[in-house]
């Protein structure tokens, strides 16, 4: 019997194997390779992992698993988003994909975008949650009021800044003028 083999065994000393065992396996009949732990296939050419590499990686080699963009760790077993999740999001696998999911309030591939549900009017930006920052001679939550910063008289309406919309008979920049009617 053929040293150095356990019982049952059947190992050729003269057995050709074309294409030849790799990482170690071990020609034991033609072209019937013997694999090394952690490999398999029929020249031995296939990684194992375990546990398997998970989210579509690929096993390099024993135990190492090369993993898609967005999963990581030792088994792809983490999701990664690129650049992190602001704001309270939170990184998940999303149809294969790592995507943040956002808190209500924000959105953005990084939950960077804060969601002003009233909207931001007149050049305003939305910045935090319901929060427009405005632009001069604009107020209110939703940049909506205009600013005139000496006030519209005769029941005149601050329409933009600094604009007035005066009731007749009166005119003028700040409706001050009263039209003299013959
Ligand atoms: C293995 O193949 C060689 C030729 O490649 C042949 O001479 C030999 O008889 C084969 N051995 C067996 C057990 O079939």
């Amino acid at each position: 019997a053929p040293r150095g083999v356990a019982v049952g065994f059947v190992f050729d000393p003269n057995a050709k194997c074309e294409p030849a065992c790799k990482h170690a396996g071990v020609c034991i009949r033609n072209n019937t390779c013997f694999c090394a732990k952690g490999y398999e296939g029929e020249t031995c050419q296939h990684a194992n992992c375990f546990p398997k590499c998970k989210n579509g990686g690929a096993c390099l080699r024993p135990g190492k698993c090369r993993c898609p963009p967005g999963f990581g760790g030792r088994y792809c077993h983490k999701v990664t988003c690129d650049g992190g999740c602001w704001n309270g999001g939170e990184c998940l696998a999303v149809n294969g994909a790592a995507r943040c999911v956002c808190p209500s309030s924000w959105t953005g591939s990084k939950c960077q975008h804060a969601i002003c549900p009233q909207g931001c009017r007149n050049g305003g930006v939305c910045v935090a949650p319901g929060i427009c920052s405005c632009p001069d001679g604009w107020l209110g939550g939703a940049c909506h009021t205009a600013v005139c910063s000496r006030a519209c008289m005769n029941g005149g309406k601050c329409i933009s800044p600094n604009k007035c919309r005066c009731r007749p008979p009166f005119s003028g920049p700040r409706c001050g003028d009263r039209k003299r009617i013959h």
